[in-house]
């Protein structure tokens, strides 16, 4: 008997793969097919793949092609496999010639020629999101070279109040306008950077026009205001959420599980640290104004675990916060007090000052450290007290986590246009729970109307 492999991601199976299963299976007695797990096409940077393992797995299936389907889910599996299942020849299309020649030490490598006309990429794009950038920092930059990346994507417009501040990538967008109403003409979703004081009435209106919206947290200064937006937006059938890149970070993700697990026991403390000195650097120097503060610019990220490990209903919310004038003016460094019943926890945030920003999360059993920058995280660690114990954790992290949170955004958006409920996509998707959105706001807007804050004057021991 001839046992013949071939591997695949098969994201919306076509007549190309058919065609290559037939003359695979042509080629043997009993063929076995290889489906890719979805972590391991995000670890090699697949990250466009839109059905699940069991979608996928089950229209292999359904071909009734493959006497036998195993899952892919590491590097260097494919040798594994071969001398697992005694694998006579193994095979995939022409797109890959020469590149498993290394397999031919193990069985034949056969390569078959590829359909052409057709692809799982060609499929995704097929359907293309209009987008709209809104904001004028590097961050619109970044966001708009990661989108690129992006099957079904396409930057319609940017909307910046001072273009002069864009990038050469976002200027070259087809419409860069300063006009908000122009801009949602253009474009069927929005992603918000604009400075926070802008986000609620910029969000609401985009929801209005029948957009949906990716919004920096925080998206309103109050649990009331957020309330409403995800109101609105459920009600028009449209998704709203979060932008927080360090949700999308698999190592962030899995560390949260390992902590619900019990790895450290129970919880005791949460401590985050983010800074920048962004504020201090063209195009924000002298325009404070236009700039973030300490508050604006990472409190919303470092409440972020706080939040997912010890909840959204804390005893007590205290904020310490060194200000240019002593009074409620630019916060240049904030430390933010959260005490819980049974956990304490503290928020460091800095712009225009710098500190290591790490996040260590304490417990009964151990801790987890996760180095700086945690908030876009590759790696961490669990320790204990005795250092044999301790364990170390890897995973791939490209483009800061923001290729995976639009991947999210426009599978969200596809769900929510197949009847699923706003709530129900989130959790889905594993996007940042709403209870979490709200709870931020709430603290952002207790900051500034002055609830809990003690001001201080920055840099006053030196005066
Ligand atoms: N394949 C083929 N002809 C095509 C597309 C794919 O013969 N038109 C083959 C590939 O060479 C591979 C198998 O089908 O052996 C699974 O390919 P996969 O990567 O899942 O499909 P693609 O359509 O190439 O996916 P993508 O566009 O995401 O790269």
């Amino acid at each position: 008997m001839t046992t013949v492999i071939t591997y695949g991601t098969y994201d919306h199976l076509h007549r190309g793969h058919i065609r290559l299963l037939e003359r695979a299976k042509a080629l043997g007695d009993y063929l076995i097919v290889g489906v890719t797990s979805d972590d391991f096409d995000k670890q090699r940077g697949k990250i466009n793949v839109q059905q699940p393992l069991e979608e996928r797995v089950a229209a292999v299936r359904a071909t009734e092609l493959a006497d036998k389907i195993i899952v892919e889910e590491y590097e260097g599996q494919k040798i594994d496999d071969i001398k697992r299942y005694g694998v006579d020849v193994f095979t995939v299309g022409s797109d890959w010639m020469g590149h498993f020649d290394y397999l031919n030490e193990y069985c034949k490598v056969t390569y078959l020629e590829r359909t052409q006309g057709v692809s799982s990429t060609e499929i995704r794009s097929s359907k293309r999101l209009r987008c709209g950038l809104v904001g004028y920092t590097d961050y619109i930059d970044r966001v708009y070279a990661e989108c690129a990346l992006v099957n079904g994507l396409e930057v319609a417009a940017v909307c910046a109040e001072d273009c002069s501040m864009l990038g050469e990538g976002p200027l070259g967008a087809p419409l860069v306008t300063a006009d908000y109403d122009e801009m949602l003409g253009a474009v069927d979703a929005v992603f918000v950077y604009s400075h926070p004081d802008r986000h609620y009435g910029q969000v609401r209106r985009a929801l209005e026009a029948g957009k949906h919206v990716m919004c920096e947290a925080p998206m309103a200064k109050s649990a009331e205001e957020c309330d409403e937006l995800f109101a609105l937006a459920d009600e028009r059938g449209l998704v709203l959420m979060d932008s927080l890149r360090t949700a999308y970070s698999t190592a962030y993700a899995r560390m949260l599980l390992l902590i619900a697990g019990g790895r450290i026991g129970d919880v005791v403390s949460v401590d985050a640290t983010c800074t920048s000195m962004r504020t201090n650097k063209p195009p924000f120097a002298g325009r404070r104004d236009m700039a973030w503060s300490s508050m604006a610019a990472w409190a919303p990220t470092a409440l972020l675990p706080v939040f997912q490990i010890l909840g959204t209903k804390p005893d007590s919310v205290h904020i310490s916060s060194l200000c240019d004038a002593g009074d409620r003016t630019f916060d240049e460094f904030s430390r933010i007090t959260i005490d819980y019943s049974g956990a304490v926890a503290t928020a460091k945030v800095g712009a225009g000052a710098k500190s290591e920003g790490s996040l260590v999360v304490s417990g009964t059993k151990g801790y987890v450290y996760v180095p700086a920058p945690w908030w876009k995280t590759d790696y961490f660690e669990i320790r204990y007290e005795d250092p044999a114990d301790n364990r170390r954790y890897f995973y791939q992290l490209d483009g800061e986590g923001i290729r995976f949170e639009w991947v999210s955004f426009l599978r969200m958006i596809a769900a929510v246009g197949n009847g699923l409920t706003g709530e129900e996509v989130l959790r889905r998707e594993g996007g940042i729970d709403r209870a979490v959105t709200r709870a931020t706001c709430e603290a952002i807007g207790a900051f500034e109307r002055g609830e809990g804050v003690k001001y201080l004057k920055a840099g006053a021991q030196h005066r």
